[in-house]
């Protein structure tokens, strides 16, 4: 005796009747780049087809990704002038400021996620504050700044904020300076899980965010471990977050399950730039089909645990899944 699974495999309406997992257009968030300046866009090399663009193009790009379909964005800054401790994206006139409210004048339905972070805005390139003594990011004053750029994002627009610095405490930090100043009907989306990656590289050369010395280390998670991983986040989920991600996705697909299984909270997962680079570059070279690949990297993203998936593929599997 033995089963035999082909007989729900026959024809595709069986198989679609016993489909596990399915991807739809309401998963996918797409990271947005906004550069100061007046330039149209500029492509760059590492991320083929993302754009960094200017106010103007945004603003153009979002009726595009409305009318494809895509209800959700994140969106980061790439500021003319930076310095120590980033002040430009504290300022109420800030970059992401004037974007969000461009963009909502025109898409007030779009939904804006902001990436609330410090290494686009510091010369050096760190996620916060350095303490002037051991050279590292200083977690508690980079907490305070972080109240400061939230409301700004918030009062500029924001739907939602997301933390992505990997700060101790930033939740709950966040979660009460929000309060506190009338904005507790917004959720955090923390990047709660958030590894040491080298899949990274081709964002940081978009963002141009690159640390000028050292790494991420000593903030963001040790790719090796998973335990942490989930602690991590279910700390996070204590100090008050809505939604929990996992970042890169794709090599952490185990830890999504992990998180999954340890919350009821939504999870996210971020396929990250390297990620996407791969794919491209694989793709271009007729190397795979590159919408089946893109496609089934994205399903085994939900499959893990990921309810919403943040991805520069939202557009082309939009596309896709329009068909
Ligand atoms: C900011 C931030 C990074 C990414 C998202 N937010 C870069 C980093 O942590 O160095 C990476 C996104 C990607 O690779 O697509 N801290």
């Amino acid at each position: 005796m033995f089963k035999r699974f082909r007989k729900l495999r026959a024809n595709k309406t069986i198989r679609d009747l016993v489909c596990e997992t399915k991807l739809s257009k309401d998963d996918f968030v797409y990271p947005l780049f906004v550069k100061e300046g007046k330039f149209d866009k500029i492509e760059v090399s590492s991320m083929p087809d993302v754009y960094q663009m200017d106010i103007d193009t945004i603003v153009k790009e979002c009726k595009e990704i409305v009318d494809i379909g895509i209800k959700a964005i994140l969106l980061f800054g790439i500021p003319a002038n930076k310095d120590d401790i980033g002040s430009e994206c504290m300022s109420e006139n800030s970059l992401i400021s004037r974007t969000i409210k461009a963009i909502k004048q025109k898409h007030p339905e779009l939904y804006i996620i902001t990436d609330l972070c410090f290494c686009e805005y510091t010369s050096h390139g760190h996620c916060g504050v350095l303490d002037k003594n051991t050279g590292q990011v200083d977690n508690d004053k980079t907490l305070q700044n972080s109240i400061t750029q939230a409301l700004v994002h918030i009062r500029a627009g924001a739907n939602m904020i997301a933390p992505s610095g990997m700060m101790d405490g930033i939740v709950a930090t966040l979660r009460d300076g929000l309060d506190k100043n009338g904005y507790s009907h917004i959720p955090i989306m923390s990047y709660s899980t958030k590894f040491a990656s080298a899949f990274y590289g081709p964002f940081r050369d978009v963002a141009q965010s690159s640390p000028s010395k050292g790494d991420r280390k000593t903030y963001q998670m040790d790719i090796a471990n998973r335990l942490e991983a989930v602690q991590e986040s279910l700390e996070d989920e204590a100090q008050g977050a809505d939604i929990l991600m996992i970042k890169p996705a794709l090599s952490f697909l185990d830890i999504i399950r992990d998180i999954k299984n340890n919350t009821n909270l939504p999870i996210a997962a971020y396929n990250v730039s390297g990620e996407y680079a791969m794919l491209k570059i694989a793709g271009a070279n007729g190397l795979v089909d590159y919408d089946k690949v893109m496609f089934e990297t994205l399903l085994s993203m939900k499959r893990a645990g990921a309810s919403i998936i943040i991805t520069y593929h939202a557009k082309e599997i939009c596309k896709v899944l329009n068909i």
